[in-house]
């Protein structure tokens, strides 16, 4: 069962600025935090997206007895312009996301998203992205050292990179564990798992979870109406980063070189940052949902 996470704190932030007003769930999963929006907030309506077909499938279930006053729309929150135009919406009164994979995707033997089951090499989030076999069996040595630099910080890229390109074609999370465990093993008995770094860092770039996230903030906050709240959770610091220079810069930071001597990016204040540092689960949340601990949570109010 997927725990949300700051559940009463995305309920309080999230207060429509209308009562009637449309909230937005960009990233649904099993509905919890758009179960808990609805039934505070009982005039509101939910637009509820998700690029994962089997996830709004749960969340429908979940959510029927709101059937009325929920849309459910299978795509990318990077889209969500075209979303709202298509469900005639012009103005959200609040929009939420909630990042990542949810504890459905990674308990699901047959999705390929965790080494702890052997199954195919998949980890697609949805029918638009590429699998993670794809990826080992296709790209060069070097474009596979970048993604575990770049989107799984692995101290030991350059090797595992090698080694896959080596033992290929690999074709489930059972094999690549294997390669990764022959080039790096765990130094101490509680020390991550080594196959961790890597099987992130494969997701990551197989759902390009990255891209498009700087643009969803800023059509997010483009749709919000004055005085209503975009919230979103990240699970990790690139994503976290992201999320944070994106709202400073619609905060109005200067986003100019330093070496330029009049600004000229023209950046202007929308939005008001109301979580100066990102909010953070309570001890008592940590443990006992331990996936909520390295959640961060940021929020900010259109003028
Ligand atoms: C952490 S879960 C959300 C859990 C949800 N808040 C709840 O309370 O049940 C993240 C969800 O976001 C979806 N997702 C990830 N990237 C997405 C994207 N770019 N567009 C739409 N949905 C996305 C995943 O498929 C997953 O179901």
């Amino acid at each position: 069962m997927h725990e949300s996470v700051l559940l009463n704190e995305i309920v309080e932030f999230l207060r429509p600025n209308r009562s009637d007003g449309t909230l937005v769930d960009a990233t649904v999963g099993m509905g919890g935090h758009a179960e808990a929006l609805l039934t505070r907030y009982p005039a509101a309506r939910l637009i509820a997206i998700d690029r994962d077909p089997r996830a709004l499938e749960i969340a429908r279930g979940r959510l029927r007895k709101f059937e009325e006053r929920v849309t459910f729309v299978q795509g990318r929150h990077e889209k969500l312009i075209d979303i709202l135009k298509q469900s005639n919406i012009d103005a959200a009164s609040g929009v939420l996301a909630d990042l990542g994979v949810s504890s459905m995707q990674l308990d699901d033997a047959n999705r390929g998203f965790s080494f702890r089951f052997d199954a195919p090499l998949d980890m697609r989030m949805g029918p638009d992205s590429t699998s993670a076999a794809d990826l080992v069996n296709t790209l060069e040595e070097s474009e596979l050292r970048k993604i575990l630099r770049d989107y799984g910080e692995e101290p030991m890229a350059k090797r595992i990179a090698r080694a896959i390109v080596e033992a290929r074609p690999l074709e489930t999370t059972t094999q690549l564990a294997e390669v990764i465990r022959s080039v790096k093993r765990a130094k101490k008995p509680n020390d991550i798992d080594p196959s961790t770094l890597t099987f992130q860092a494969l997701r990551i770039a197989a759902n390009e979870e990255l891209v498009g996230l700087d643009q969803f903030v800023t059509d997010a906050v483009e749709v919000l109406e004055s005085g209503a709240r975009i919230a979103v959770i990240a699970f990790h610091s690139l994503e976290d980063r992201i999320i944070k220079r994106a709202l400073r810069r619609l905060e109005g930071e200067c986003i100019c070189p330093p070496d330029l001597p009049v600004c000229g990016c023209g950046s202007k204040e929308v939005v008001k940052i109301l979580t100066k540092r990102p909010q953070v689960p309570t001890a008592l949340e940590q443990e006992k949902n331990p996936r909520s601990r390295s959640a961060k949570l940021r929020v900010a109010e259109k003028l």
